[in-house]
């Protein structure tokens, strides 16, 4: 082995040695540097005579060349253990299931609530909402409801502070007020037509929403939903009641056997008054009589607070209940479920 191959091995095994990029920059200077080796024989050439010049002059450019191809070698492969260490401790397990995050889904009242608005939409029912604090006129007085009614009693009803002896505030027992509230805004709107004798668009309108009683067990909660429903004309008669609440029962209950009664009843608003029983004819609350709402025809007082002539107006009003067809429509037999916000009963509706 000449002079030049055992310089070409010993940089080689040097390099070899170089345990961080730093050694090998080191162990490049004792060949490649200013004072390495290499350097060192080109200054050599100077003295040697021309002929000798080329051919040892192109056997330490030989030589060079091996020496920088085992330097980028050997850097290469620095950098890769390097990288190989770095990937080792960063490595991902992408065996591992990832952790879902979990989607929100609506309250199973909330899609009880679509629903209905869904079917008595596409009757050309509006959708109205209004104030879950009430004044005692919305609430009593203009629906027809004496002054000594048990229902205005503190025993059953919300009083809230901020009202007046004559005018008490408290937290709507019913859905009820609603249709004032609708009613006075409509009749307002078509004031002008109605002066002129021109008569007003039906007023069609349901409003669906939170009530309040202070009330409490499986079957009540202080704070429940209800869905109040008015339809006022000219020549709106119970027979309609009777065809919009059937059709919206069997479409809401999917049942089309789905039969209605409707049991007289009592309520000041109205009269007369009916309570709406169902009966499903199959399944597994087959054959009972289950009651979902309160109806009836207008009571004149109340046509009246609604600034329209009883003599001229007439129509019928219901309220339902939201939460006892979510129960109906789902099996499920405790209210309460609804309202302790646990997600084990919850996203069973997702
Ligand atoms: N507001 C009544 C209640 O809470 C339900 C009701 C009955 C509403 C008859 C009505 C109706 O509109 O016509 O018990």
């Amino acid at each position: 082995m000449n002079e030049l191959d055992s310089l070409v091995v010993a940089a080689q095994a040097e390099f070899s040695g170089a345990r961080t990029p730093a050694d090998l920059e080191n162990a490049k200077a004792l060949f490649l540097g200013k004072a390495g080796k290499i350097t060192e024989l080109m200054k050599g050439l100077a003295a040697l005579p021309v002929d000798q010049k080329k051919t040892r002059g192109a056997s330490i450019n030989e030589a060079k060349q091996a020496i920088e191809v085992a330097l980028v070698e050997r850097r290469q492969a620095l950098a890769d253990a390097e990288l190989a260490v770095q990937l080792k401790a960063e490595a991902l397990d992408v065996s591992l299931p990832g952790r879902r995050v979990p989607t929100g889904g609506l309250h199973p009242v909330s899609l009880t609530l679509e629903r209905i608005e869904g079917i008595f939409g596409s009757m050309g029912f509006e959708v109205a909402q209004g104030p879950e604090i009430e004044t005692d006129w919305f609430n009593f007085t203009a629906l027809n409801t004496p002054e000594d009614h048990p229902a205005r009693s503190m025993h059953d009803t919300f009083y809230v502070k901020g009202g007046s002896s004559d005018a008490p505030l408290l937290l709507r027992t019913h859905t009820s007020p609603m249709q004032i509230r609708h009613a006075v805004q409509h009749v307002k709107r078509y004031r002008a037509s109605l002066d002129a004798d021109m008569g007003m668009p039906e007023i069609r309108v349901i409003a669906p929403g939170r009530t309040y009683r202070v009330d409490s067990d499986a079957t009540h909660s202080p704070m429940f939903h209800q869905c109040e429903g008015l339809w006022i004309g000219e020549a709106v008669s119970f027979k309609d009641l009777k065809v919009v609440f059937t059709d919206f029962c069997r479409t809401f209950f999917e049942s089309e056997d789905l039969v209605l009664r409707f049991r007289p009843s009592f309520f000041p608003f109205t009269e007369p008054s009916a309570e709406v029983d169902i009966q499903f004819q199959s399944g597994p609350l087959s054959g009972r009589w289950l009651e979902v709402a309160g109806s009836g025809q207008v009571h004149p007082n109340v046509v009246r607070n609604m600034g329209l002539d009883p003599e001229k107006y007439i129509g019928f009003a219901f309220g339902m209940g939201p939460d006892r067809l979510t129960m109906l429509r789902y099996g499920v037999n405790d209210l309460r479920l609804f309202f302790d916000g646990d997600l084990r009963f919850l996203s069973q509706f997702q």
